[in-house]
């Protein structure tokens, strides 16, 4: 049996064309199934149903041999017992330094100021501004980042912008990209080695299907 761990939305609906392309076809969908164990037309090959932050933790234990993670997710994780063979370019986006529209953040980071920051992507964050030698106090939270330059609880945040709709309903601007995130399938490392017969030729359908 080959699991595959995925998330609802985005990474879900991406990932289905290169599944076909596989040859694996999802028989019920997640947004109405409540079911966290989806079957497939392959008996051999199911598709569970995780948070998207926990794809690379499932993976790594092996209690899926496959999974579909973004960059942004991977990087926070660390990537351990993970092998990353394709950049499968879905769910694209772009890992960003937002401030208030009023903000100066070009004159704070000039003048040395020490800034507070809001943030999911902790390592993110403080991989970024160690690497800028910008000093920050990071404030992890859990989402709507958004909110918190607007109430005073930090002066940026680090967040996913996609469309920059949110931003820009939120009196935000982008003033810095980290870098642009898309989604990775990741491998159990064992999995590969124990199950190459079945994996790879599923490894290769991607890759071929990404590349068109
Ligand atoms: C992401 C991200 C932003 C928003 C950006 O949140 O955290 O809030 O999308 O998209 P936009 O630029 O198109 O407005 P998501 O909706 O994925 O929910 P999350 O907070 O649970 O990550």
């Amino acid at each position: 049996m080959i699991t595959i761990a995925l998330s609802k939305g985005r990474i879900f609906e991406e990932t289905l064309p290169l599944l076909k392309a596989a040859g694996v076809t999802a028989l019920e969908d997640p947004e109405s199934s409540r079911k966290l164990i989806l079957p497939t037309n392959r008996d051999d090959v199911r598709l569970i149903i995780v948070r998207a932050s926990d794809v690379p933790t499932y993976v790594q234990y092996g209690a899926a041999d496959l999974g579909v993670a973004g960059k942004d997710v991977l990087n926070e994780h660390g990537g351990e017992g993970l092998y990353q063979p394709i950049d499968l370019n879905i769910a694209r986006c772009r890992m960003m330094v937002a401030v208030r529209n009023d903000f100066d953040y070009e004159s704070a980071v000039k003048q040395g100021a020490r800034l507070r920051v809001a943030t999911k992507y902790v390592k993110t964050a403080r991989e970024h501004f160690a690497a800028k030698g910008v000093h920050v106090d990071l404030i992890k939270l859990y989402g709507s980042m958004e909110l918190a330059p607007l109430v005073g609880l930090s002066d940026a945040i680090v967040d996913l912008v996609s469309s920059g709709g949110t931003l820009k309903a939120n009196n935000l601007k982008a003033v810095e990209e980290i870098a642009p995130i898309s989604s990775r399938l990741v491998v159990n490392q064992a999995s590969l080695k124990l199950k190459r017969a079945t994996i790879q030729p599923m490894l290769d359908a991607f890759a071929q299907a990404v590349k068109q």
